[in-house]
């Protein structure tokens, strides 16, 4: 019997998880190092060990969970995405992909299938970047983008370090950050409207957008919200707003797939009667082609510098290409499983993009309602989520071969 997707299985792995960090809104909130990341990761490592997996984590928190293949000497082919959550998110970013994977170890052990490379399960720490910026960091220690040493060091709001929460939270573990990957394949909600729109069910994740971080600066003078004369002020707080208010033509200037977005805005000394003397933003500036970016980072900059302001570079991402073979086998499994599909980019970064700097690579899209993510309302139907897992169990089997001996189990 051919290994078959459990739809209702994966469904309740899903909704189960979702219970952890539940807010009363219907979505999540499992930021990175948390108490809620804590017992997600619990729950994770339970279904692991029952699935006879080795659980193995790295001096980044990153969990693994290793089915053996019959060839020692393949690296293996890792499927899964994050566990964490943005502060409103939903139930399905990053999570479908981990459990879609979990679903496919399953599949894999009801049918009694060995493959030849082993099949490793993946959740990477603090995808989201929402508590600790940068986004996607431990990934990009495992590709070798930073040291371990710098992204542990990265603090949230509160001055607390990565490193110290997952110190706290049991999850620094004794692996080494970084090993050979024989491919990775992760699969996600599409996060946009395209999929859901045009009825198609599932994206051939050719590549991903670029991202580029910053953060802002804005200087005014604090002054009395009543004795200042209208005339007479440096209002950082209008300052900045002027900028921000832009920025949708500023996107729009650069053509269709330009996007700009500022997220955490911060007035000092936050006091109702003192006129902001400062002012800092957050930016997120997002577009296919970096020559575009480039030039939608120079119009920031000189509509920021035309205040009297700075932008500080946080992080960037680079566009990405998916590696064709990895792309290709994914476009096959969508077919075989008789299941629509279309090529797409990714507007969304993910850990794939570090992946894809050390090993062949790709992704698979499933609907979500609406396009929406990063939103507590974030759905995708329970068939959607089978038809993406059933995607990844064929490109999983594709590239990590099935064994023709399985008495040979290493
Ligand atoms: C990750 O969620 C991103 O910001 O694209
Ligand atoms: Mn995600
Ligand atoms: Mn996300």
């Amino acid at each position: 019997m051919p290994p078959t997707i459990d739809a209702d299985r994966l469904w309740s792995s899903l909704m189960e998880l979702a219970a952890i960090g539940a807010t009363t809104r219907g979505g999540v909130c499992r930021l990175a190092g948390s108490d809620e990341d804590r017992r997600g990761r619990d729950l994770f490592v339970t279904w692991c060990t029952g699935a006879g997996l080795e659980v193995r984590v790295d001096g980044m928190g990153n969990l693994f969970g290793r089915r053996a293949g019959t060839d020692r000497d393949r690296p293996p082919v890792m499927i899964g995405s994050h566990l964490d959550s943005q502060p409103t998110g939903g139930r399905f970013d990053g999570a479908y992909g981990v459990m879609a994977a979990l679903e496919v170890v399953r599949a894999l052990d009801d049918a009694g299938v060995t493959t030849v490379a082993p099949v490793e399960i993946v959740s990477w720490t603090n995808e989201e970047g929402a508590r600790f910026p940068p986004a996607m960091v431990s990934s990009g220690v495992f590709a070798g983008a930073f040291t371990a040493e710098w992204a542990r060091a990265q603090t949230d709001p509160d001055g607390v370090t990565l490193g110290d929460e997952l110190d706290r939270i049991g999850y620094t573990g004794p692996a080494p950050v970084g090993r050979p990957v024989g491919a990775y394949v992760e699969a996600h909600i599409e996060q946009g409207p395209i999929l859901e729109a045009e009825g198609t069910t599932i994206g051939v994740v050719t590549g991903v957008q670029g991202v580029r971080w910053y953060d802002v600066d804005v200087p005014g003078r604090e002054g009395h919200a009543g004795s200042t004369p209208m005339d007479r002020r440096r209002d950082a707080l209008v300052a900045a707003a002027g900028v921000i208010a832009t920025l949708p033509e500023l996107a729009a200037a650069h053509g269709p797939d330009a996007r700009a977005t500022v997220g955490v805005v911060t007035a000092h000394p936050a006091s109702r009667n003192t006129i902001p003397g400062r002012v800092t933003f957050t930016a997120d500036l997002r577009h296919p082609d970096t020559a575009v970016l480039e030039k939608m980072e120079s119009a920031l900059r000189e509509r920021v510098a035309a205040v009297g302001g700075t932008v500080t570079d946080v992080w960037q991402s680079p566009p990405v290409d998916f590696d064709a073979g990895v792309v290709h086998a994914v476009r096959r499994s969508a077919a075989a499983a008789g299941l629509s599909h279309r090529d797409i980019v990714s507007g969304a970064g993910h850990d794939a993009c570090y992946l894809a700097t050390v090993c062949p690579t790709g992704m698979i899209f499933v609907p979500c309602r609406d396009g929406l993510s990063h939103n507590e309302a974030e759905f995708a139907e329970s068939e959607w989520c089978a038809a993406g897992a059933r995607v990844l169990l064929g490109v999983t089997l594709e590239l990590a071969g099935e064994a023709s001996a399985p008495e040979d189990v290493g």
